[in-house]
């Protein structure tokens, strides 16, 4: 379940993989303030997978970058694995998030000049273990289905290789945590469905924890359960219906959205 509590408790909760408590996120765009997270707590289970929906500019990106620790909220604490990021100093927030967190991006951010391999191992280069990771390169290529892949550069690889290829350079460390936004979004829908798989038994068979923005349903469908964003709240919360009916999970979307957006709940 989320949580909206009002009050600002400790962490102490050890099921929690992430927690955010009152986060309130602001920007000052050209002298104006956007609340981009508006008083947001969240606290999302170990080895879960959900997925957050939102309209554009509700802020969903602005929430998984403080996740990841590489924003600072303007109030509120953010804690992974039960570790406070926000009393971090940037240096041990750039540590600790190599270790503890894979991030994926909708572009995929892909080195053009290294191979498949090299950029899978360029977070272990960082962290000085390159020569260790041979065994879990492999692996990851298998389960990734690109073994035949690690040679080539990212312009001979499809969209869809490129993001697994990011996915795997996300995992090389093992991070216990995924945070994903609009992953599918520069690949064909095959393709989206085959990374979606991918997450999910990231989730269901390595008891990662698994946290991805989309505006599909389609993609949303793969998750235990949606968190819908508006204006940089959370406005509700719903379990995806295991018969696999985007239309049925896209209704429930819209309702919650249209909703809040026509005054109908009460802030
Ligand atoms: N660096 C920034 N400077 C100014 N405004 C920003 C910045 N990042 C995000 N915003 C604003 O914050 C709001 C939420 O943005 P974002 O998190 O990117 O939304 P989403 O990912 O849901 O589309 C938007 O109004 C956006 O314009
Ligand atoms: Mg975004």
């Amino acid at each position: 379940m989320i949580e909206q509590s009002r009050e600002v408790t400790p962490s102490n909760d050890q099921s929690a993989a992430l927690e955010l408590v009152r986060v309130t996120m602001l920007f000052f765009p050209g002298g104006a303030v956007v609340e981009a997270i508006n008083d947001v707590s969240l606290r999302i289970a170990r080895g879960s997978f959900k997925a957050i929906m939102g309209p554009s500019g509700s802020g969903k990106s602005t929430l998984l970058h403080v996740l990841a620790g590489l924003t600072r909220p303007d109030q509120g604490q953010v804690f992974v694995e039960g570790r406070d990021v926000t009393s971090m100093t940037d240096h041990q927030a750039t540590v600790f998030r190599r270790r503890n967190i894979g991030l994926v991006f909708q572009a995929f951010n892909l080195i053009p000049t290294l191979t498949a391999r090299e950029n899978i191992l360029l977070p272990a280069l960082a962290e000085g273990n390159a020569h260790e990771m041979g065994q879990r390169l492999e692996s990851l290529l298998d389960h990734l289905g690109l073994q035949h892949r690690g040679r080539h550069r990212p312009d001979a690889l499809s969209g869809g290789e490129q993001q697994r290829v990011a996915i795997a350079r996300a995992m090389i460390l093992g991070p216990t945590v995924l945070l994903a936004d609009e992953p599918t979004g520069s690949v064909d829908s095959a393709a989206g469905q085959a990374i979606c798989r991918l997450l999910q038994s990231l989730c269901r068979d390595h008891g990662r924890t698994i946290l991805v923005v989309t505006h599909e349903p389609t993609v949303a469908l793969w998750a235990e359960r949606v968190i819908v964003l508006a204006d940089g709240r959370i406005i509700g919360d719903f379990p995806v219906d295991q018969s696999g009916d985007a239309h049925r999970l896209a209704a429930l979307y819209h309702d919650l959205v249209g909703s809040v957006l026509s005054g109908r709940i009460v802030k």
